[in-house]
């Protein structure tokens, strides 16, 4: 799978909702990292639109810690790639 560009050099915390969807960017290219912000599907973007963003639904209230390098495996979470 080609990985997107890196947005960063650690994984973004996030206080999830139980219930609520979360949009993972995959391509690297959201000013609104870790989250989609459709910048995937911009013209002028041509890296991105290979990318749709990785949806989530959160089982339960509690932080979780999200990839910002876009070189995880397990996606939308962080795995440590980003120290390879
Ligand atoms: S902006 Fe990156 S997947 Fe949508």
């Amino acid at each position: 799978m080609t990985k997107g560009k890196r947005a960063g050099d650690g994984p973004v915390a996030v206080e999830v909702e139980k219930g609520k969807s979360y949009y993972w960017c995959a391509c690297g290219q959201s000013k609104k990292q870790p989250f989609c912000d459709g910048s995937h599907m911009s013209p002028i973007n041509d890296e991105g639109t290979k990318f749709t963003p990785f949806a989530y639904k959160a089982e339960e209230t509690k932080k979780m810690f999200f990839c910002a390098c876009k070189q995880t495996n397990n996606a939308p979470f962080c795995d440590g790639s980003h120290n390879k």
